[in-house]
């Protein structure tokens, strides 16, 4: 029986769980892939941090040059984070006929076409499952489970620090920063914590899943991203009062004008499934014509979830090499030369149903002359409630709830309004989605 070979490079929290799944799960992987899976080196620039397990004598090293030249290595796996030296180092295993397991979606959201187009030409597997949504195998039941289906919705929590903030601060009103730090020390943040909170990791995730979902090669450029940094616990308890949750929710739809692919916090029903995923878990809600609405739920981040995910890739390319098998099922879930240029819905083009907080004086007709630019265009009042004011002279906090109204719309009042002299901050704006419930 042939032994499948690996390299794993960065031991970091999740190298330490994918090392500590290999070593201790090895009969069961073994009984299960059909061949024995054998860690034969962890490369990292730190040998000495205790990572709370111990490792077999000479497996670890910081040589990587030497791991490379290993020509008995079958599966490096790519766990340093980052755009480079990561890029450099997954392309060079690829050239040498290895295959390539990584958890790394900024790599493959900034230079998948390469990636995918260097690895199709080398005749290996790129496995990703663990790039998106931690623990949950959502690519693969993207690509494989769901292969009957046109896939036309994407909807996620995707991001496990993000998610765990919103959380935190709804139902306790802990402040951002003291939450935040907290998901750093339990190692779901990524190494710069902006990622997360802007929603820039959610933006590789969409960017990953949409490509498998609509068949079209989708890049950061594609999606519209904001992040939660400016929600405050007021708009989560004005939220709570008008029956929503606010989740960073990220969105790929096909619709007729092309894809709406966006990443922004996000009012949703408290009714919806997506509403009460809290903590550093994510969920992938997809909507297929076959299959109708599914949803994935569970652990997206962090060391032994993330480990799972990765492991379950070695061991399907363990399979497929041992059978003669590879390349069975195409990284994409579609040959790499039949992706298409994506048709983008541009963001303007949106329509929905929004939340606005104004911050404005208290003063008779402040109400009256923000809701005349709303009329003037076209934006019309579902609901509206004011606040009474704290102190003497300070900001008064006007909430609204729009019907449906365009985003161009949207963009021109705002920028009238807050240029109004009564208006003493700008303008918060959450976009609302009415989703049917699962
Ligand atoms: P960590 O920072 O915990 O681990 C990375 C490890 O790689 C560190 O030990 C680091 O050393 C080492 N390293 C970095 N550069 C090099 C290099 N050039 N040569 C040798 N070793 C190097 O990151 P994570 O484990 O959290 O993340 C790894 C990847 O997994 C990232 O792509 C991340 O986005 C992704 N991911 C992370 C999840 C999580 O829950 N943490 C979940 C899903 C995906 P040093 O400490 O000295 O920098
Ligand atoms: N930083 C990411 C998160 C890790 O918080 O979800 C998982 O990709």
């Amino acid at each position: 029986m042939k032994q499948i070979n690996i390299a794993l490079l960065g031991f970091g929290t999740v190298g330490s769980g994918t090392a500590r799944i290999l070593l201790e799960q090895k009969a069961l992987l073994e009984k299960r892939a059909g061949c024995p899976i054998h860690l034969k080196w962890i490369c990292d620039r730190d040998l000495t941090t205790d990572r709370g397990f111990s490792v077999p004598e000479g497996i670890l090293t910081d040589d990587l040059e030497r791991v490379m030249n290993d020509q008995e290595v079958h599966i490096f796996i790519e766990l340093i984070g980052g755009l480079e030296p990561a890029r450099t180092f997954v392309l060079d295993a690829i050239r040498r006929g290895k295959h390539v397991v990584t958890a790394n979606k900024a790599l493959l959201a900034v230079h998948g076409e390469e990636i995918f187009r260097t690895a199709h030409e080398n005749g290996v597997e790129v496995g990703f499952e663990a790039s998106v949504a931690g623990g949950i195998p959502v690519i693969k039941a993207v690509r494989e489970g769901l292969v009957a289906n046109n896939i036309s919705t994407v909807l996620g929590i995707l991001n496990g620090t993000a998610n765990y903030i919103l959380t935190r601060m709804t139902r306790e009103g802990i402040p951002f920063e003291r939450v935040l730090a907290q998901a750093q020390e339990k190692g779901y943040a990524e190494a710069d914590p902006t990622y997360d909170i802007e929603g820039v990791d959610t933006a590789h995730k969409l960017a990953i899943m949409s490509t498998l979902a609509f068949g079209s090669q989708i890049g950061l450029d594609d999606i519209y991203t904001e992040g939660i940094s400016r929600i405050s616990p007021l708009d989560i308890a004005f939220a709570r009062e008008f029956g929503y949750h606010i989740k960073l929710l990220a969105i790929g739809r096909k619709r007729e004008k092309g894809l709406d692919l966006r990443i922004h916090p996000t009012m949703i029903p408290d009714s919806h499934l997506l509403a009460q995923v809290s903590g550093a878990y994510n969920a992938c809600y997809i909507v297929g014509d076959s299959v109708g609405k599914i949803m994935l739920y569970g652990m997206g981040a962090g060391q032994m979830p993330t480990g799972s995910a990765v492991v379950a890739d070695v061991v399907d390319i363990a399979r497929n090499i041992t059978l003669g098998a590879t390349g069975r099922v195409p990284s994409l879930g579609i040959a790499f030369d039949r992706l298409r240029e994506p048709r983008l819905m541009p963001m303007e083009d949106l329509t929905g149903c929004y939340y606005f907080r104004f911050s404005v004086k208290d003063q008779p007709g402040v109400l009256a002359r923000i809701a005349g630019v709303l009329g003037d265009f076209n934006i019309s009042i579902n609901s509206c409630v004011q606040k009474g004011r704290d102190s003497q002279d300070g900001p008064v906090p006007i909430v609204m709830l729009t019907h449906e109204a365009a985003e161009s719309d949207v963009r021109k009042a705002l920028k009238e309004i807050d240029s109004m002299e009564i208006v003493l901050s700008p303008t918060m704006i959450i976009r609302i989605e009415e989703l049917d419930t699962l």
